[in-house]
């Protein structure tokens, strides 16, 4: 084949696996009837993984409708290397990789309950020079094909690029994870389960003050000496900062700005049409800013190292399970079920064991499988 760099050095390597008593595993991994084996999984109440071993495709047409609440995976990269038994990315066309992997989403979909999430990791690829953009040219797939709709697109920081020889191009550090819903409301999603604690505030001399020091005593000296507020608009203005700190010593919000005229620098668009805040300080003369009481969202860049500089005895190309922390704890339910159809080495499984959930993972490779039982195993 004809690819001539690849893009991250750290990419998928799933080398060297210790063969040792492996095949004692084999029995636990599903290699036929798999409607009846999934019926009897949902049926029961464990949350060991149930394995199933064959292509994607042809398990996933043997699944009901809409009984999968989470799906997390990552697909080989498009010609990077051969997994077992082949299977997908070793298209001679990207164009094909990306019609094989839309196929496989497309089962996904109807899987899914329509409150459901789908989360894809996917790296891109060099070909004779050219980055193809792999990632964006599946998502368009899904969305325009599909009816997918796209909720996030998070950039992976692996924070350490590996071995790059290429003196003509940067070096790769990042990978996509795309967060894929079936409807726009109503899907699953838990913002509170995966906001950072809130630094508290505390009481300073009678006073209450923010964790980021906000007493509201540099407020009342701006309001009281402000040459932009009319009297009226201070009076208004220190009644409603005397509210705020009140909301904050009942714990009602964990920190706010104020943003008076004339006074600080306005974090909203100077057009009216588009913001309510600059009518708010044309008007009022002021506006807060309010954070949330449980704590700030995550944003979209996740900073992970990956799995191989991570402690891992072996290291077979996965994701980190910290990688499926936050898809997890946002939008899988706490009785639902995850499934993963690319498993390989078991991550998404094993992330979704330690939060107590039910998880289904399929791979080509039964030697994967095999790794997978092991990972489990040893929880
Ligand atoms: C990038 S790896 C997944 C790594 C995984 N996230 C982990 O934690 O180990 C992709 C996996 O897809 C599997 N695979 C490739 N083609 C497949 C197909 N047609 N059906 C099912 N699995 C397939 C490969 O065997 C490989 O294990």
């Amino acid at each position: 084949m004809n690819y001539n760099e690849t893009i991250t050095m750290d990419s998928p390597i799933m080398g060297s696996i210790p063969t040792q008593n492996l095949h004692k595993l084999s029995d636990e991994i599903i290699s036929e009837n798999f409607r009846q084996s999934f019926v009897a999984y949902q049926n029961n109440i464990t949350t060991k993984p149930l394995l199933l071993n064959g292509d994607a495709v042809t398990i996933l047409r043997n699944l009901p409708n809409e009984c999968i609440d989470f799906v997390m995976t990552s697909p080989p990269y498009w010609g990077k290397r051969e997994y077992e038994n082949g299977g997908i990315g070793m298209e001679k066309d990207y164009r094909d990789f990306i019609k094989n992997l839309s196929i496989i989403f497309a089962e996904i979909k109807r899987m899914l309950k329509p409150e459901g999430s789908f989360w894809l990791n996917l790296g891109d690829t060099y070909n004779a020079k050219g980055l193809v953009g792999i990632p964006w040219r599946v998502v368009f797939e899904l969305v325009d094909n599909q009816d997918w709709i796209l909720r996030n697109s998070v950039i992976w920081n692996k924070l350490k690029g590996g071995m790059d020889n290429s003196k003509d191009r940067l070096g790769n550090v990042h990978e996509n994870i795309f967060h894929f819903v079936k409807q726009a409301k109503g899907y699953f999603y838990d913002a509170d389960a995966i906001r950072s604690k809130p630094r508290e505030s505390k009481i300073v001399n009678g006073a209450i003050v923010s964790a980021t020091g906000v007493s509201g005593v540099r407020y009342k000296r701006q309001i009281e000496l402000s040459t932009a507020l009319s009297d009226s608009e201070k009076t208004t203005a220190l009644s409603a900062l005397q509210e705020m700190l009140a909301a904050m010593e009942a714990g009602e919000l964990s920190d706010f700005r104020m943003i008076i005229r004339g006074q600080q620098r306005a974090t909203h668009s100077d057009k009216e049409k588009v913001s309510g805040r600059a009518k708010e300080l044309r008007e009022k003369g002021f506006y807060f800013l309010k954070y949330h009481p449980k704590g700030s969202k995550p944003f979209d860049v996740w900073d992970i190292l990956p799995e191989d500089t991570q402690r891992r005895e072996a290291h077979f190309a996965p994701y980190p399970t910290d990688l499926c922390q936050i898809p997890l704890l946002a939008t899988c339910p706490k009785d639902g079920i995850v499934l993963d159809p690319f498993c390989g080495t078991g991550t998404t499984l094993i992330a979704a064991q330690h939060l107590g959930l039910k998880s289904i993972g399929i791979d080509i490779s039964r030697r994967y499988l095999e790794l997978t039982l092991r990972r489990c195993d040893s929880l």
